[in-house]
């Protein structure tokens, strides 16, 4: 059995052994998936302890992911773009980092919520790393246009300009979204930790627009509320970009890619 691992602290409530768990039933690879809890002082160890024992790559998640993206002898592009690191594959004793979240999102976004994302105004919410993990695969989705807005407005702006090479990009403040109009918004903040959404514009939403929350939950997560309450024409949170870059990792380790749909259904609360 090839062996794969998710690290985070914690990681006791993580659904990727389920995830992966599905996938390889499904498609027929033996393979052993499972979570470690590395301490906080202590991935690196962990990663090279897990890699000395055989195992095969890794996926990476709070508060790692920096520290996985330090430790890769290799990175993806889009990695490297992201600053971040989710993925991690051994290759003869060497570990090659890439970071499937954005792909995962922008997948979501196209084959299972339908979205045709070519010259839509899109706002995105937040500039910390979440934010700049899935920049680069929406620039390169083809979005008309993309605003990123943030509490602290500087951040924002910083992260449009080291973006802005890959499409029309700007960043600024909450309070300057007064006025402005959006057919796809996207919350990559992390108010919704604390069941609170950023104060926006009750006008933000463009008719038929829709709202993104890259969180998740059991119960509808503050955004999605935020976006129901204020004329949505569709919301979704971030199960299926979670099963969707997990899928991306599944392949880039197996070379095959499982089908999504059974699995986000049977996440599904109630599924
Ligand atoms: P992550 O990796 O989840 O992105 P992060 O890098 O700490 O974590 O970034 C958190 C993001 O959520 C930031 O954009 C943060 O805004 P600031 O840059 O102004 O700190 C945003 N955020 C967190 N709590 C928030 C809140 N209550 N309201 C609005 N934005 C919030």
């Amino acid at each position: 059995q090839d062996r794969y691992a998710v690290l985070g602290n914690p990681i006791g409530h993580s659904k990727s052994p389920l995830i992966h768990g599905l996938f390889a039933r499904q498609t027929g690879q033996a393979m052993d998936y499972e979570a470690v809890l590395a301490p906080e002082d202590g991935f690196a160890d962990t990663v090279r302890d897990l890699v000395a024992r055989g195992y095969r790559g890794f996926n990476v998640t709070v508060p790692f992911k920096r520290q996985a993206f330090d430790l890769a002898d290799t990175l993806a592009p889009r990695a490297r773009r992201a600053g971040a690191v989710n993925t991690l594959m051994v290759e003869g004793g060497r570990l090659a980092g890439d970071n499937t979240d954005g792909a995962g999102l922008v997948t979501d976004l196209t084959r299972n919520l339908d979205q045709d994302l070519a010259g839509r105004r899109v706002l995105l919410l937040g500039a910390g790393g979440a934010a700049r993990g899935v920049l680069q695969p929406l620039l390169q989705a083809g979005v008309g246009a993309l605003h990123i807005a943030n509490r602290t407005a500087a951040r924002a702006r910083d992260l449009a300009a080291d973006f802005a090479d890959l499409g029309a990009v700007t960043g600024g403040g909450l309070e300057d979204l007064a006025g402005g109009q959006y057919d796809l918004v996207i919350n990559a903040t992390a108010a919704g930790l604390g069941d609170q959404v950023p104060p926006l514009p009750d006008d933000l939403l463009a008719p038929g627009a829709g709202c993104y929350d890259m969180m998740y939950g059991d119960t509808p997560t503050a955004f999605v509320r935020w976006g129901r309450d204020h004329g949505a024409a569709w919301t979704a949170d971030g199960l299926g970009m979670l099963v969707e870059q997990a899928a991306e990792s599944f392949r880039l380790w197996r070379g095959c890619r499982p089908d999504t749909a059974p699995v986000r259904a049977q996440l599904r609360p109630g599924g």
